[in-house]
């Protein structure tokens, strides 16, 4: 089984920012205010809002070539997805089962009684959780010192992989930066398709653009895709 770890690499090419990069979203926004609980028990409005903000850019993106090459590999070679993405766009492109370890910008949650039910466009603090009618609503992704989902899944997942690839991530957030090793470690062949090259300690690597390095890569798996 292939196991792929996804990060905001993929979406680049899509139009939605990556973190790290010159110009990335934690250059405009500190992300101790926007990405915490702290963050959001400070000041919910100002949460929201750049989270209402990503909402609709995502909701205007549409998915690229390497999504559409994932979902492709997912189908045909039974590829796990695991994206550390907020976005929809592996499923936009046909993916059928992809774990959001660091949860959905389109699915809210409530701080208080941890219901989670699809978002509306714009989300605001006074909305109140269908469930218990709080007013406490949150966005359902996961923010520095939460657990992100998912992880006995992953585990298990690593556990059977045969190669473990890693696309369009820095590998700098833990725990998913320790993912190549934990692979490594049990005899797993891991594999980077990045733009550059990464800190993370893989056998082999392809650099380049997403859109490019990624179909190129699951058509030598998969063969050429049939027309
Ligand atoms: P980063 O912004 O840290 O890293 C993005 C990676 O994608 C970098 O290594 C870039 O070189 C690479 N990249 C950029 N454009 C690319 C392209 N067109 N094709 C291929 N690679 C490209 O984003 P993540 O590693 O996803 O978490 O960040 C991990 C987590 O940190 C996010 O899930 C988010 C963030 O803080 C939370 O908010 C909890």
């Amino acid at each position: 089984m292939i196991f792929v770890l996804t990060g905001a690499g993929l979406s680049a090419e899509s139009g939605l920012g990556t973190f790290r990069d010159a110009g990335g979203i934690w250059s405009r926004y500190d992300l101790e205010d926007v990405a915490t609980p702290q963050g959001y028990a400070r000041d919910p409005v100002r949460v929201l809002d750049f989270y209402n903000a990503r909402r609709a850019n995502a909701a205007g993106a549409r998915p690229n070539a390497a999504h559409g090459a994932l979902a492709r590999l997912e189908r045909e070679a039974g590829a796990m997805l695991v994206t550390q993405n907020v976005d929809g766009l592996l499923e936009a492109a046909g993916a059928a089962d992809v774990l959001h370890m660091h949860g959905r910008l389109d699915r809210a949650l409530c701080n208080r009684c941890r219901r989670s039910w699809e978002a509306p466009e714009v989300m605001c603090p006074f909305d109140a959780c269908p469930n218990c009618g709080a007013q406490a609503v949150r966005p359902d992704v996961v923010w520095f010192g939460e657990m992100p989902y998912g992880l006995d899944e992953i585990e298990a997942g690593l556990a059977r992989a045969a190669l473990f690839v890693a696309v369009g991530t820095s590998g700098t957030v833990y725990p998913a930066a320790g993912f190549v090793d934990a692979a490594r470690d049990a005899g797993v062949a891991t594999l980077e398709l990045n733009l550059e090259r990464t800190g993370g300690r893989f056998d082999d690597a392809r650099y380049g653009p997403a859109s490019e390095v990624v179909p190129a890569w699951v058509d030598e798996v998969l063969g050429p895709p049939r027309t």
